[in-house]
């Protein structure tokens, strides 16, 4: 009996992968670099389905029925590559690689291409949802050519999650759509979680709770419009207490948050594209602040204000508007980023879809998207989410909490990188005139560089050490 579908690279989440097809019927080939590790697999979950191990990469070629589906799950970058020459050159026209590892959306770009050469569909898929979701439901983001989503849409959305009997898989668009939109949910995780973490510093020390208390919050908030699985395992995070000294878990914990990269990525294509994601900018750099264990450390003694919590029944009020409008503004500038490239690379990606993939599998799978994917549905050439009549709503609610918020973190020291730039930016895309127009005038000072006028077309110059004429440029 053939395989419908290959798995080579049988870490965690390969693996899992592996097992979640296999539970839902389809004969699975499984293959890894050290057999071992095929072998173990079959041996504690052969059980569960059908399997097929193989020892080579011949085997396992062979093993596919046709068009051949072969999913790589290794490591983003050179093993990738690797796995890809391997494969590659045992494949015929039709078969397609799928590459469901965080590879960067510009190697997509150029594995496809390479690929496409050969007839070989290549298809970068971003797979959000961790061990948890990779066995039980993931969301995935497939990209690649349209037509490979017919061979692989059906196998793909038989083991995504589901909500309300829409699978949350979705062909995002050509080439290195899928990972792009991978990469940007991981961004705006990263925004998400940073907001949430600006949110406990807040109320553990503007309104002097406890960690158990602030879990309880948490969880008030969790069965509200916040509702979502970062609040939800924040609340259990909050609520642990270490076994070895009885403290809560977070204060046995070393402050400095790691990254492997994919924030990162963000920050810099965001940039590259000039789309403000400030949001998300912010949260990897207050990742980086927390590593810089030297920068810290020299400046620990700098002073601060007098610090008083407020024990302030209120305050826990006013955080939660402040986090609601914060992370409207991180998905906002999120999706920004996703239209941006879309319209870029020419993949005419449905942001509307992409909230609904979301809903459910991923890291940052909310109620909150369901409003996303409405506010795309009710129209979907939305410029900024901002605006939408739902969201919109929310911010003005929100304003006045939310700037309160951020004035008692600067009040009382507390950093709130996220909730501050959040409201920067409202106020940035709200304002009737901005400062830009002295920026440009500096500039044209220095370096001739020229600026435009309110009230003319075309482009001048002002002759600074000239009488100060302004001569068309
Ligand atoms: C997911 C996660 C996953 C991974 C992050 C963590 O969607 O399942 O985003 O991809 O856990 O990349 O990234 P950091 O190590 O950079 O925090």
């Amino acid at each position: 009996q053939k395989a419908q579908i290959g798995v080579t690279g049988l870490a965690t989440m390969g693996r899992n992968l592996a097992r979640n097809l296999a539970r839902r019927g389809h004969t699975v080939a499984v293959h890894n670099r050290t057999a071992a590790r095929t072998k173990a697999l079959v041996e504690e979950f052969g059980h569960e389905g059908t399997f097929v191990p193989a020892e080579t990469a011949e085997e396992f070629v062979a093993a596919l029925e046709r068009p051949r589906r072969l999913v790589v799950m290794v490591k983003a970058g050179a093993a990738t590559d690797a796995v890809i020459d391997e494969f590659a050159p045992l494949l015929e026209p039709g078969d397609m690689i799928v590459d469901g590892g965080n590879a960067h959306f510009a190697d997509t770009r150029r594995r496809e291409a390479a690929l496409r050469e050969r007839g070989v569909h290549f298809v970068g898929a971003g797979i959000s949802g961790g061990e948890e979701g990779a066995l039980n439901g993931p969301s995935i983001m497939p990209g690649g050519p349209a037509e490979s989503y017919e061979a692989l849409g059906p196998l793909l959305e038989s083991i995504a999650a589901n909500v309300d009997g829409v699978p949350c898989v979705t062909h995002i668009g050509p080439d290195g759509a899928g990972h792009f939109v991978k990469m940007v949910h991981n961004g705006i995780e990263y925004a998400d979680m940073q907001l949430i973490a600006e949110s406990y510093d807040l109320l553990r020390h503007a309104a002097g709770l406890s960690p158990a208390e602030i879990a309880e919050v948490f969880r008030t908030w969790n069965t509200g419009r916040l509702e979502s699985y970062l609040i939800e395992i924040t609340a259990e995070v909050l609520a642990h207490t270490d076994a070895a000294t009885g403290e809560p878990f977070v204060d046995v914990v070393l402050d400095r948050a790691e990254q492997k990269g994919t924030g990162r990525w963000t920050v810099q294509t965001a940039l590259d594209l000039g789309v403000p994601v400030g949001g998300i900018a912010e949260a990897v750099f207050a990742r980086s602040v927390s590593g810089h264990a030297d920068l810290r450390e020299a400046a620990r003694d700098l002073p601060g204000p007098a610090r008083e919590a407020t024990k302030d029944a209120a305050f826990a009020d006013a955080v939660e508007r402040a986090l609601y409008a914060s992370k409207i503004v991180a998905y906002a500038q999120g999706f920004h980023q996703i239209q941006a490239a879309s319209a870029e690379y020419g993949w005419d990606v449905d942001l509307g879809a992409v909230a609904t993939i979301w809903r459910g599998g991923c890291i940052i799978r909310a109620r909150f998207l369901d409003r996303i994917r409405a506010a795309y549905e009710a129209d979907p050439r939305t410029v900024t989410l901002l605006t939408d009549g739902y969201f919109a709503e929310a911010l003005a609610e929100a304003q006045d909490a939310w700037r309160g918020v951020v004035a008692t973190a600067a009040r009382l020291g507390i950093p709130t990188p996220g909730f501050s730039s959040a409201l920067a930016y409202y106020d940035s895309l709200r304002a009737e005139r901005l400062p830009a127009a002295l920026t440009q005038g500096q500039r044209d000072f220095f370096g001739a560089h020229t600026y435009r006028r309110v009230d003319r077309e075309g482009a001048f110059h002002t002759l600074w050490s000239d009488g100060r004429r302004e001569v068309e440029a």
